[in-house]
């Protein structure tokens, strides 16, 4: 039986909730997590420079990737972040369109939202906008966006198909996908997939990479590319369902609107 969706974001708002909350540098230290689940991993995912953020932004980074890289933006443009959390890929963004581009980030967990914007505030980022909002109904315009980015967050929706459905929704004719998740070869099982701590610490949410790709395609996007994080320049987004125990990984992926 498949947990029911209210139940996932349920479980999943209580895990960032508690996170933002009490998170510390002490925490993010014996954490115990590495690279491959989005406990509090810090700035060395990112090829970026972080120097000029602030350490509430830096230390409060969860993601699994560097989707600032991949998206390859360019001032002007408008950039939404699924899951924004506590900030960290909207400011890098911010940084690289400019005051004439404006970035928006949404997220489903008041108290992250609450992190968010207090760091905006103390960064003085006027170029953006957090957004309460599930990822699966966007609160954003139709064909508004430029770039569609997210950080370790698709792995944990209960209704990934909603949620390509809404990128595509809202980015313009030719807008960019650019997206680090956590995803697998081979699929949990469903007794895996009730395990909501799991599933909250971005690990049995994550979707086999064919799946993922049809998902993406069903969605309408096109030029879909899906990479290992730890393997790039190998292209798995043709790859086939295997009947495999699920190898889970950070993968970077990009799609295009036509
Ligand atoms: C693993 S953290 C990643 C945060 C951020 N992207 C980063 O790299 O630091 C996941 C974030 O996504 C949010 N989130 C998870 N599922 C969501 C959903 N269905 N709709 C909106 N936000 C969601 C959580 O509240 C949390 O802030």
């Amino acid at each position: 039986m498949t947990t029911p969706a209210h139940e996932v974001h349920a479980a999943v708002q209580a895990r960032y909730a508690q996170i933002a909350t009490t998170f510390t540098p002490e925490i993010q230290a014996n954490c115990g997590c590495d690279d491959t689940t989005c406990c509090p991993t810090g700035p060395d995912l990112y090829d970026t420079s972080l120097a000029d953020l602030p350490a509430d932004v830096t230390q409060l980074s969860l993601g699994c990737g560097d989707p600032i890289t991949l998206a390859g933006l360019q001032p002007g443009q408008t950039v939404l972040d699924l899951g924004s959390g506590g900030g960290i890929d909207c400011f890098l963004a911010a940084r690289q369109v400019g005051a004439s581009g404006r970035v928006i980030g949404i997220d489903m967990t008041p108290a992250m939202l609450d992190k968010a914007n207090a760091n905006k505030a103390k960064m003085g980022a006027d170029n953006v906008e957090f957004r309460l909002g599930q990822i699966e109904a966007l609160p954003v315009a139709d064909a508004s966006v430029d770039v569609v980015i997210s950080n370790c967050v698709i792995n944990l929706s209960p209704d990934k198909a909603a949620v390509f459905a809404e990128a595509l929704r809202v980015l313009r004719p030719g807008g960019k996908l650019a997206v680090s998740d956590m995803v697998t070869q081979g699929q949990f099982s469903p007794a895996a997939r009730a395990d909501l701590a799991a599933w909250s610490a971005c690990v049995t949410g994550a979707e086999d990479i064919s799946v993922y790709a049809s998902l993406m395609r069903a969605a309408g996007f096109q030029q879909i590319s899906i990479q290992d994080k730890g393997a790039p320049g190998i292209e798995l987004a043709d790859a086939l369902l295997l009947p495999t125990p699920p190898r889970l990984f950070s993968a970077r992926i990009t799609a295009v609107k036509p």
